[in-house]
């Protein structure tokens, strides 16, 4: 299947099958916001749970916390967000195209270039030459372009009863004042309320360390996690949820000794690999890259990108970076509180006596949820074709999505609507959700139907309630990837799946 082909696929189905829609649809949609529908739900908290139950639950060195999306705006000014936060932002002359000038394509300065007028093919063809910045405009190819600005990728709004706009108003009526001092004022008055959404959750871990130090007195080794809304006011928003304005994050900061902080980067991009891996059919399509010195962020000394291999090739989905004792540090300098690590049972090597008070090091796993919403759909979308009753040939859709991921766990399906066979139904599926498993009833069209819409949400397991399980208390179970049953008894079908999904 080519590239758009299966991404349309995945785009329809997740629309059809109540995963994800376009925000604020009635209205024509919101451009690059999605909403996530009963079934995607369920997929989104599936993933954040595994991330949690892997991040915090299972280990002994890491506590969670959920921080507010608003924060001071002097964090942003030392994480670096204010200054640096942003992407080179150019505007194509030619089709008026906006775009990043890292992301576009790359041509040589002096090469001659042709691009139709405004970008349409009905029009004439203009000639040109590409210019010393080395690259031309991704939709129309044309070398007209404007100079590069830095564009800040943060939110800004304004809190408390203030409107910036009255201020400004007040300042500046019947003032004759040039474009620069309209600019100072205008900056002036948005200042004093600004406040942004956060473009990461990794601040809060940083900002909150001397209090999850002082209430839970964790030693280090140890990480502080969150799963969280994320904005970024992205200049290019692409490929479906792949890169959006509003997304959700997985991150934890795990707090190290310095000098350990290559071992600890070590562990985690192990860990963080294996925990991808454990949910794909695909696990060849997950690969680490290391960054060049030029691609890292100003706070690390080194990272390694996640990458899965999506439909248009291999991108990111997490990043693992060694961001030093950089943020530790500057939150210090910024709030003027002494943020930093007594550990009593080692000697200062500056000094050599007992007792070592320093900054910590910090390793980050930063993983994208709805991302990786994006990679497991796209891992598990499969199509198996087979031959039909007729001997025709038939297509089957389904999503092999990992037991613990998928929405529902189990369908309960009576065979007809008679005989006592919704009764037990019903009753059974009553018996799953009261177990905490997600199970659903399902009635509507022949039991073939049923299967193929189960199939293609991922339902790993249909359970048939038919005639002979009112006769004989049994009923059969049906496996999504296998389509093979077995008939179990009905009052072990809670157990039976609930073994399944702990074994999966
Ligand atoms: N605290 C470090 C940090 O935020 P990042 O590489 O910018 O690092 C981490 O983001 C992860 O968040 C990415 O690997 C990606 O999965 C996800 N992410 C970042 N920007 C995104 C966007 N605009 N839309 C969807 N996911 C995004």
């Amino acid at each position: 299947m080519s590239t758009p082909d299966v991404m349309n696929k995945i785009v329809s189905l997740c629309k059809r099958r109540g995963f994800i829609f376009q925000s604020s649809e009635i209205y024509g949609g919101l451009k690059s916001a999605y909403d996530y529908g009963p079934l995607g739900a369920e997929l989104k908290r599936n993933i954040a749970q595994e991330w949690w139950r892997a991040m915090v639950h299972e280990r002994e060195d890491i506590v969670g916390i959920d921080a507010s999306i608003l924060m001071h705006p002097n964090v942003w000014k030392a994480s670096g967000h204010l200054a640096g936060f942003s992407d080179p932002l150019v505007d194509c002359r030619n089709c008026k195209e906006r775009f990043r000038a890292d992301k576009a394509p790359k041509a040589t300065p002096g090469t001659p270039t042709k691009y139709h007028k405004g970008g349409r093919t009905s029009e004439p063809e203009i000639s040109g030459v590409v210019g010393a910045v080395g690259y031309i405009c991704p939709t129309c190819g044309s070398s007209d372009l404007s100079d590069e600005r830095q564009f800040n990728l943060m939110f800004r709004t304004s809190i408390g009863p203030i409107d910036p706009i009255e201020a400004v108003l007040d300042q500046i009526q019947g003032k004759q004042l040039t474009r620069a001092e309209l600019r100072e004022k205008l900056d002036l008055a948005v200042k004093e309320t600004a406040i942004y959404l956060r473009p990461e959750t990794a601040q809060a871990m940083f900002v909150q360390f001397n209090n999850v130090m002082q209430s839970v007195s964790p030693k280090v080794p140890f990480g502080i996690a969150q799963i969280g809304k994320s904005f970024r006011n992205e200049i290019v928003t692409e490929k479906f949820i792949f890169r959006t304005c509003e997304f959700e994050q997985m991150e934890m900061e795990f707090f190290c000794e310095p000098g350990t902080h290559e071992e600890w980067l070590s562990h985690w991009t192990a860990e963080r690999v294996k925990w991808w891996k454990r949910y794909l059919n695909n696990g060849e399509r997950i690969r680490l890259r290391q960054h060049g010195k030029d691609e890292l962020a100003h706070y690390a000394s080194n990272c390694y990108d996640v990458e899965y291999e999506y439909p248009w090739g291999w991108d990111e989905l997490e990043g693992i970076a060694s961001r030093t004792d950089y943020d530790l540090k500057k939150h210090s300098e910024e709030s003027g509180t002494k943020i930093s690590y007594f550990d009593q049972q080692s000697n200062d090597p500056a000094t050599g006596k007992p007792g070592w008070r320093y900054v910590p090091f910090v390793i980050e796993p930063a993983a994208g949820l709805t991302r990786a919403v994006l990679a497991y759909l796209v891992d598990a979308y499969t199509e198996e074709t087979g031959v039909d009753a007729e001997g025709g040939e038939k297509t089957r859709v389904l999503l092999k999505l990992h037991p613990r991921l998928a929405p529902y766990k189990a369908a309960v399906l009576p065979l007809m609507k008679k005989d006592g066979m919704p009764e037990a139904a019903r009753s059974l599926v009553k018996e799953f959700l009261h177990s905490g498993i997600n199970a659903r009833y399902d009635e509507q069209q022949s039991i073939g139907k049923r299967y193929a819409r189960h199939d293609e949400v991922g339902t790993p397991y249909c359970i048939t309630v038919d005639h002979q399980s009112v006769e004989d208390k049994t009923v059969t179970i049906r496996d999504r990837d296998t389509t093979r049953q077995e008939r179990i008894k009905i009052e072990e079908a809670v157990a039976v799946v609930r073994g399944k999904l702990a074994e999966a």
